[in-house]
């Protein structure tokens, strides 16, 4: 592997006990051929020291805002110092290939997000120019972890380009075991290289700003109405608010987006932020509505809840009871299947579109049936919505998924907002569509598909 060789690496350092293993993540990089340079806020100065991290990279250390040239533990003979006074994070960043933060603490990834940039880490990484890729390794413990604020930080941070290396389950610095570990230097580098490979952000030259920019996506949502008779109907609960969000959170990713969407409640704003909304009432209308589109779009995601049933004949006038009751009150509905939208899809599918499905599930078995669904439709990705978790699924403002995709990766979420949930699953869409880019245009030497526990 040498696609680190000759690359300029700075290696943020923040406040968690992770940082002990700064300096083995150091010589991980230099020994594929980078050159590192080191940044420490005052808060890892408690777990790692200068002198350790000047070692490991054999260049100055910077830990201070105010860095002075006598900052410098160590300057080797004839290497260039990679700063200057007082504008050290500008010079440093504008000629760095890539940025990582391990570990990232959960306030520096807080304040990444607000645009707090008070010490020489997040100074450093709000200096990078766009295109220059930035990566976080979060290490903290399982509570913090969980903290829906640091969770909604990451998502939007992802949203905006930012790449994270995910944490892992194991032995926490508290003592005890839960989510929240950073991986060991070795996995993280691995990693490094493999989520640098999957950037989204383009090379500085003729890069795009948006992740889904020039890009169309079709978006399902909200409940289908299958008509009785003149006034009655099977319909379900959905509120189409994942639909929405989805929608809205596609169109500031740079996409040009339509929403086919069922009879759920009305979002008004969708149009005037640009969306173009299909309004449907059947699973047939909507059916017609998605295969019209089809063929113009690069990628389809089916949140809507399609009734699998619908009634096998509709009156056109309204039933009268004394019509359809039998001689003991009791009166029958047949039903017929409504066509499956999602599987046309997966048959008409062309090579390069992405398709994503949801699978709406509760309890023990559902990943089985989600994994199930995905292949049988032939799905790149299933989102599961555990309806089994209060606060998740139909009419709620957030929700608890977990996304797969067909080659082999699990991505759990916590419950989130449903605006949050929008952000990962566009993100990992966006994430895919530029793999498979790289990989076709041969920018890619080697890449890893990685199973998640
Ligand atoms: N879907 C579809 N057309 C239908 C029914 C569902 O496109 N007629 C889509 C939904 O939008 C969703 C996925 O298929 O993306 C859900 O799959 P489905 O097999 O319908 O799930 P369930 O209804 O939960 O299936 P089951 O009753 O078998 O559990």
């Amino acid at each position: 592997m040498d696609s680190l060789k000759h690359k300029r690496i700075i290696l943020g350092v923040t406040g968690s006990i992770a940082a002990i293993k700064s300096p083995a993540i150091a010589r991980e990089l230099n020994g594929l051929g980078a050159s590192v340079y080191c940044v420490l806020t005052e808060s890892a100065e408690q777990f790692v020291t200068r002198a350790e991290m000047a070692e490991a990279t054999g260049e100055a250390v910077i830990a201070s805002i105010f860095a002075q040239p006598g900052t410098a533990v160590r300057q080797q003979a004839g290497t260039p110092a990679p700063h200057k006074e007082q504008t050290w994070h500008v010079h440093l960043a504008r000629s760095a290939d890539a940025m990582l933060i391990a570990p990232c603490s959960a306030s520096a990834i807080g304040m990444l997000r607000a645009g707090i940039y008070d010490n020489a880490v997040l100074l450093a990484a709000a200096s990078l120019p766009k295109g220059t890729p930035l990566v976080l390794a979060p290490a903290m413990d399982e509570d913090m972890w969980l903290q829906p604020a640091v969770q909604e930080n990451l998502a939007w941070l992802k949203s905006h380009g930012v790449l994270v290396i995910e944490p892992v389950v194991g032995a926490l610095a508290s003592g005890l075991t839960g989510m929240g570990r950073m991986p060991e230097p070795k996995e993280i580098v691995r990693e490094f290289q493999d989520v640098m490979a999957r950037s989204p952000r383009l090379p500085r030259e003729g890069r795009e700003t948006l992740p889904l920019q020039n890009m169309r996506v079709l978006i399902t949502g909200g409940p289908t109405y299958e008509p009785i008779d003149a006034v009655r109907f099977i319909g379900n609960r959905s509120s189409g608010k994942m639909g929405a969000a989805l929608a809205r959170q596609a169109k500031k990713m740079g996409a040009e987006v339509t929403l086919v969407l069922g009879p759920a409640i009305p979002f008004p704003l969708l149009e005037t932020e640009g969306v173009t909304v299909v309004s449907v009432e059947t699973a047939e209308e909507m059916k017609q509505a998605v295969l019209k589109e089809l063929p113009r779009v690069d990628i389809v995601i089916m949140s809507a809840a399609v009734a699998d049933f619908m009634p096998e004949a509709q009156a056109d006038k309204k039933l009268k009871k004394r019509d359809i009751a039998d001689q003991f009150g009791r009166a029958t509905l047949r039903l017929k299947r409504t066509p499956d939208i999602l599987a046309a899809i997966g048959r008409l599918k062309r090579a390069g579109q992405i398709v994503v499905g949801f699978a709406l599930e509760k309890g023990k078995g559902s990943e089985q049936y989600a994994l199930g669904k995905m292949k049988e439709k032939k799905l790149d990705m299933i989102v599961l919505n555990d309806i089994a978790e209060e606060g998740a699924g139909f009419g709620y403002d957030t929700n608890k998924i977990t996304i797969f995709t067909n080659d082999g990766n699990r991505e759990s979420l916590p419950l989130m907002s449903k605006e949050a949930c929008a952000t990962v699953i566009l993100q990992t869409v966006a994430t895919r569509i530029s793999r498979e880019r790289s990989v076709e245009s041969g920018e890619l030497q080697f890449h890893h598909t990685k199973a998640k526990p």
